[in-house]
């Protein structure tokens, strides 16, 4: 049964089945949104699609270009040689501080940033990040980059790592930002795969009042990296850092230099020159460079960031991603700066030194738009209430969740707990390649359905398809592609020419695809399911992990919960669900006949969970996905060869999973 409900703006109808909701955007966010009913949004929406080049023609005017484009798109997605406004030139740094720097923003704060200790916290106004940004772009020309040259960036999140970030877009040079916390040897591998000559990290980092020792990681990293010629070295914490004369040397000591100037001109950049490399791990072992190129990318961080996160100069927006991701790259550094916004930096973790860090900070702080990950509301929600009700987070407006399904329940608890019922929830979908978010609802037009990310933002244009490209029908799973390009599309895999084209527009040619499944309901709303290589097959029948997963995580017991398939004699595969409970709850052999009964319940006995480990912790990357991968092989009877475990936040995890795993 299916009920319909008329959006309160416009006359469309979205329905929900029975056990769907549909929360319209709050009130007091639609009032003062930018695109505030859903006919506006439709009607842009199908400009971007029936005319895309006067579309992103005019959308083009969110950057400013030293010279004008030709042609807005070239080529396509049959061969991927897709590029945006060719013929235009631009700089990424002018876009994101001079230009400001020379406006009233001049003395507004565009990066705010706040250590791990308390005390330690910082402001850069736009003039000030403009001058730190002229300076260090001079550094780095000093010790001879050039343009189309690359540099590596290995720091912990402090406002350097933008400062490089953007010295690097100023001389032309691409950044590649490596995750602080991944480890000497992935660090060594990304440095040589991509050509960098010149290195820039810090003596250490912090993570819950332990240091990280990521100059003695670098200097590891160096050893296999002759091409190297010099380490900068950001003093963060005074911890030795062991400066190798001749190579390295310190970031402030640099900076001071009698030849240093304020003044840099930006360099002359081709909208189809690369801005960045960033890696990211595909279905093989060796991670893929996902390059971005300058026009395209811009012009779609600024775009989303304004309509998804509806921003405005008076909003204080924190995404609590780290700028080592592309969550960072696209939102926590370019898309607001682009915009002239202002964007807080947290060093820190959610739950150090207490489970209400993340909302002491955004009390401290009035953030209004406030952008995290499934994985960390999850285990915000295992603890009490009472530590996000005892801040006063009345400046929330817009609350986004990025990196992987949100199941429903952890979606009310977001809105009702932390959003207090009067905050827009974004769910956002995208990944490393598409540069920006591509499925979201706008906060102020699109009324949400918890578990979906609602509808393609514009300019995209998506389809769920069969193994054999065929279209679904409205609620049949099936698998995501994107069928034009768009502006913030990877322009291709560094050092390999083909591997793009190969890797994503084969499987469905002439289509861009995600390598995720979905469902679209009869509303064109999209219903993400989880990598396919995550969906399982028990018995003939298709199931999602993300489904089961929600399903286990809706016992109220339940905080957290991974499921993968095994080998299994008769059904061909079963499932396995591995579960952390609330903390106080007894994990007994009830608890699971419960949590049985609630998967059948929910979704049926096809999915019920053959195994239940009741564990510690999930093994997840530092960016918090679950490795499922190494479930699987735990889940398989093999405990060996798990590949790459580098990413892992918490390595002696693996062996208590192999031991619960095998008592079972
Ligand atoms: C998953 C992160 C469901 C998806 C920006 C995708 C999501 C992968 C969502 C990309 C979401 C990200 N709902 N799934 N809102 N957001 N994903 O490259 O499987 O680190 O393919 O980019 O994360 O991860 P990546």
């Amino acid at each position: 049964m299916t009920y319909a409900k008329a959006s309160a703006s416009s006359a469309v109808s979205i329905s929900a089945s029975e056990e769907q909701r549909i929360v319209f955007p709050p009130k007091r966010v639609q009032e003062r949104a930018q695109i505030r009913d859903y006919g506006h949004y439709r009607e842009l929406y199908e400009l971007s699609i029936n005319y895309p080049t006067v579309f992103w023609a005019l959308q083009s005017r969110l950057v400013d270009w030293m010279k004008p484009f030709h042609k807005v798109l070239g080529g396509g997605l049959e061969n991927g040689d897709h590029s945006w406004y060719e013929g235009g030139r631009l700089n990424a740094s002018y876009n994101c501080a001079d230009r400001h720097a020379a406006t009233w923003r001049r003395d507004k704060a565009a990066i705010i940033w706040q250590g791990e200790d308390e005390n330690d916290t910082r402001t850069l106004t736009y003039y000030e990040l403009y001058i730190q940004v002229c300076r260090f772009a001079n550094v780095l020309k000093k010790h001879g980059v050039r343009r189309g040259d690359r540099v590596t960036i290995y720091l912990p999140l402090i406002p350097e790592a933008a400062v490089a970030m953007l010295a690097c877009a100023r001389i032309g040079a691409v950044h590649n930002v490596v995750f602080g916390g991944f480890s000497a040897e992935s660090l060594g591998e990304r440095i040589r795969d991509s050509g960098s000559k010149l290195l820039i990290t810090a003596d250490a980092g912090k993570r819950r009042g332990e240091l990280i020792p990521l100059k003695e990681y670098a200097d590891r990293a160096l050893e296999s990296c002759p091409e190297v010629e010099s380490c900068i070295v950001v003093r963060h914490t005074g911890a030795p850092a062991g400066l190798i004369g001749g190579r390295d040397s310190w970031w402030h000591e640099e900076m001071r230099q009698a030849d240093i100037f304020s003044v840099c001109l930006p360099e002359e950049m081709d909208s189809c020159d690369p801005l960045f490399i960033l890696y990211t791990s595909g279905s093989t072992g060796k991670p893929k460079g996902v390059v971005h190129s300058t026009g395209g990318y811009l012009v779609y961080a600024a775009l989303t960031t304004r309509y998804v996160f509806d921003i405005r100069d008076d909003d204080i927006f924190w995404c609590t991603a780290d700028i080592g991701w592309i969550t960072g790259h696209s939102y926590v550094l370019y898309g607001p700066l682009l915009l002239g916004g202002t964007t807080l930096m947290f060093e820190g973790l959610p739950n150090y030194p207490r489970p209400d860090r993340f909302w002491q900070v955004a009390e401290k702080f009035r953030v209004s738009i406030f952008y995290t990950a499934p994985t960390v509301i999850r285990s915000l929600m295992r603890e009490s209430e009472d530590w996000v009700y005892r801040h006063d987070l009345g400046s929330l407006r817009i609350l986004g969740s990025v990196g992987e399904p949100i199941n429903p329940d952890v979606w009310m608890w977001y809105y009702r707990v932390v959003g207090r019922e009067r905050c827009a929830v974004v769910d956002t979908y995208w990944q490393t390649e598409t540069g920006g978010i591509i499925v979201a609802p706008l906060p102020g037009a699109i009324p949400a359905k918890p578990g979906s990310a609602a509808l393609p933002f514009f300019g995209i244009k998506p389809a769920v398809v069969d193994r054999d490209g065929r279209e679904c029908e409205p609620g049949g799973a099936g698998q995501l592609v994107i069928e034009e390009p768009w502006p913030g599309l990877m322009s291709g895999v560094f050092g390999e020419p083909g591997r793009f084209k190969q890797n994503y527009l084969t499987a469905y040619p002439g289509k861009y695809f995600t390598g995720d499944g979905a469902a679209a309901d009869e509303d064109g709303y999209l219903w993400l399911l989880g990598r396919v290589d995550d969906v399982l097959n028990v018995s003939g029948h298709r199931l999602s992990t993300a489904e089961i997963e929600s399903a286990i995580v809706n016992h109220p017991s339940v905080a957290e919960a991974a499921v993968v398939g095994f080998p299994h004699e008769i059904k061909g595969e079963a499932v396995c669900a591995y579960v952390i409970v609330r903390s106080g709850v007894k994990a007994d052999q009830e608890l699971k006949d419960q949590i049985r009964q609630r998967v059948r319940g929910i979704i049926g006995p096809i999915a019920c969970p053959d195994r239940i480990h009741i564990v510690r912790e999930l093994p997840k990357t530092r960016s918090g996905k679950i490795m499922r991968r190494v479930l699987r092989k735990i889940s398989s009877g093999e405990y060996e060869n798990f590949g790459d475990l580098a990413a892992l936040s918490d390595p002696g995890l693996i062996s208590e999973l192999i031991e619960e795993a095998a008592g079972a």
